[in-house]
């Protein structure tokens, strides 16, 4: 196995979202492309009118393009030790090779120097997740929840939840 690369990742700007869309509908698919689209452009309306939107979202560039993208999400109206992974996706072109992980390292970072100690995750019971559903199994996430028919297509919605500790 090659060794786990190392990444930084920088907070993504408005310029970004065209390119981070993409990336969400390359790796998901369009419907998840308009959602993030949604709610990437709320986020920023937030940032422009000073409201904190409990969200934050994190690029990582290869060659000047985003390959990977990975947010944090926190109910504005629950629990602040609480903290949810969002957006998250790597271009299938890097996949496979520990950057993923790499990102999720550094996500958990963040998330702990914010003082949030329980990190969830909202995934789904369709094909194109499968992967996304074994990734968060074999890193810690246990699965704590589930919604039959939540998705448009009948699909159920699983959460997955680890304790954030150092
Ligand atoms: C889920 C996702 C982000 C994981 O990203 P990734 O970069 O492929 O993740 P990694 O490379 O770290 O791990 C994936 C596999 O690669 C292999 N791998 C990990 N590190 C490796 C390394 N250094 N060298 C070789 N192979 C490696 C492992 O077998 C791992 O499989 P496992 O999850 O069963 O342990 C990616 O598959 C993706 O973008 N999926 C589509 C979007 C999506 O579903 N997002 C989640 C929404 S909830």
């Amino acid at each position: 196995m090659e060794q786990t690369p190392e990444i930084s990742i920088e907070s993504m700007k408005e310029d970004d979202l065209e390119e981070a869309v993409r990336l969400v509908s390359d790796s998901m698919n369009v419907e998840e492309a308009a959602w993030a689209r949604q709610a990437m452009e709320f986020y920023f309306s937030c940032i422009k009118h000073g409201i904190d939107s409990g969200r934050q979202y994190y690029v990582w560039r290869d060659d000047g393009k985003i390959c990977g993208l990975v947010g944090l999400h926190r109910y504005i109206w629950g629990p602040e030790r609480n903290v949810w992974l969002s957006w998250f996706a790597v271009h299938g072109d890097h996949q496979d090779r520990g950057v993923g992980s790499a990102l999720m390292d550094s996500v958990k970072e963040h998330a702990i120097r914010a003082g949030y100690k329980k990190l969830l995750v909202e995934t789904y019971g369709n094909p194109t997740f499968q992967k996304a559903r074994s990734f968060y199994r074999a890193r810690g996430f246990r699965q704590v929840g589930r919604i039959e028919n939540y998705l448009p297509d009948g699909s159920a919605m699983i959460v997955f939840a680890m304790p954030l500790t150092k």
